[in-house]
């Protein structure tokens, strides 16, 4: 992030600030867009009956997505400092009770079990560049393809590897501090993602399953969703906006003061929707066209994609770039999701950078060592009929990060001062705040205890 010295808010950041509003808007794209949309949004719609799934994912996205989206940066731009740090100071200025400091703590939590499995699947994206580069994939099969992604999942030595790959190549990035890592590779590689992703959607047109495709996906056939999916395609809104857990947060603390918020913030949920819709529109056709389950699981694009890269011209070329780019993404996003911890160690209790990300780095690699197993060793080793993996994600995503935006959402709505928010907003008090206003107090706190009571056979 280029960054300059200065801010024009009563609470300074000791950090400096984004130079413009694109600085924050491709930092915050590069958090949001990642495996996120390329990975789980199509393997989740699979499992979940597709239409219907997607319809609800596309709800939330709107009514609870955006506004908190909007809470959580207006909320670091006016504390100016980690998210814990901020809401310390943003309880003292509304006179509030220090307990909302729990977010923070909370954030960090969450950021800290999401890494230790994203880094995980962050590997598999980067073993597929040699594997794609080999020409692995050239003329290959469906089922030679799952061999090879099988193969994968049942070696522990080598997930670990490239787990420890995925880590080690996130901390170094966040050790040197986010604005000199990061930033000249997502402003490059992210359009050619967005153009590559163009691409897949072009050849998966031409494969004579195309409608049925777009019918998975877009015809909502409210039969097929559970309560749980409900649950599951709420929590995919926080997970691929990244938020309630302090990412956003973070990045907002370094905004300028003239930027417009809710601006920002839809062009940042716009673009990772889109994303997440083309990834979906380039796979599915891909599913039906091999007699593939849409419902495969975790492995869906490892075992969709390489079938449609080994039969097209250039396919070497293609999948060895679509999984560079596909890993850029993934660091961007995983960078974010450690920065609040790395940022209050160094805050807080005043350790370098360095020391700050090795810590956390350790402690997270660890803990992922947890869902490496469950992929083998441990695989039958379940939990409510769910692996370690499947119920840290179930946990942290569907639980933690919707907790988070309530307690964000709620602060907000009920304890900041109207004039506060209305002040970092600047939209003055016309009918834009009134809607964000109501959607933040009353429709957002609803529907995510609505979600939970109903996934809870409740009501
Ligand atoms: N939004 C990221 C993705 O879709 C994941 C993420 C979640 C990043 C939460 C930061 C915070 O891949």
């Amino acid at each position: 992030m280029s960054i300059q010295q200065g801010s024009d808010n009563q609470n300074q950041s000791i950090h400096g600030l984004w130079t413009n509003r694109w600085m924050f808007v491709l930092a915050a794209t590069g958090s949001a867009v990642g495996l996120g949309n390329i990975w789980k949004f199509p393997y989740i719609t699979g499992e979940n009956g597709g239409g219907a799934f997607v319809l609800v994912y596309l709800l939330c996205v709107a009514v609870i997505g955006i506004p908190i989206m909007m809470t959580e940066v207006l909320l670091g731009r006016r504390g100016r400092s980690t998210p814990i740090n901020t809401i310390r100071r943003l309880c003292d200025e509304a006179s509030a009770s220090r307990f909302w400091v729990v977010i923070g703590w909370f954030g960090m939590l969450a950021g800290l079990l999401i890494l230790s499995f994203y880094s995980v699947i962050g590997g598999w994206a980067l073993v597929y560049i040699p594997n794609a580069m080999s020409g692995m994939f050239s003329g290959s099969t469906a089922e030679q393809v799952a061999e090879i992604f099988n193969g994968l999942l049942a070696s522990p030595g080598t997930l670990l590897f490239w787990h420890s790959v995925f880590m080690l190549m996130t901390m170094t990035i966040v050790a040197r501090g986010v604005e000199k890592g990061i930033e000249k590779a997502v402003r490059i590689l992210m359009p050619v993602l967005f153009v590559l992703l163009l691409v897949m959607v072009g050849y998966a047109m031409n494969l004579g399953e195309f409608a049925r495709g777009v019918a998975f996906l877009f015809k909502p056939d409210f039969s097929a969703l559970s309560a749980n999916g409900v649950l599951i395609a709420m929590g995919h809104a926080f997970f691929t906006l990244s938020l309630g857990m302090g990412a956003i947060m973070i990045y907002g603390a370094y905004l300028p003061k003239d930027v417009s918020i809710a601006k920002v913030s839809i062009i940042i949920a716009v673009a990772d929707t889109l994303v997440a819709l083309l990834a979906g529109l380039a796979i599915f056709p891909i599913v039906f066209a091999n007699g593939l389950e849409p419902s495969a699981g975790p492995g869906l694009i490892f075992v969709t994609l390489p079938i449609a890269f080994g039969q097209m011209p250039g396919g070497v070329f293609f999948s060895t770039l679509f999984f560079v780019l596909l890993s850029f993404a993934a660091l961007s996003s995983a960078i974010s999701l450690v920065e609040p911890v790395v940022t209050w160690l160094v805050e807080n209790k005043k350790m370098s950078r360095v020391r700050a990300s090795t810590l956390a780095g350790f402690v997270i690699w660890c803990i992922g060592i947890g869902t490496v197993l469950s992929f083998n060793v441990t695989s039958a080793v379940t939990v409510f009929e769910k692996t370690f993996f499947d119920l840290l994600d179930f946990i942290a995503t569907n639980i933690m990060l919707p907790l988070g935006g309530l307690a964000m959402a709620l602060f907000a709505g009920w304890f900041l001062p109207r004039l506060i928010s209305a002040d970092e907003l600047s939209m003055g008090q016309g009918a834009g705040f009134r809607v964000w206003w109501f959607l933040v107090r009353y429709i957002t706190p609803c529907a995510v205890v609505l979600v939970f009571l109903n996934a809870t056979k409740i009501i």
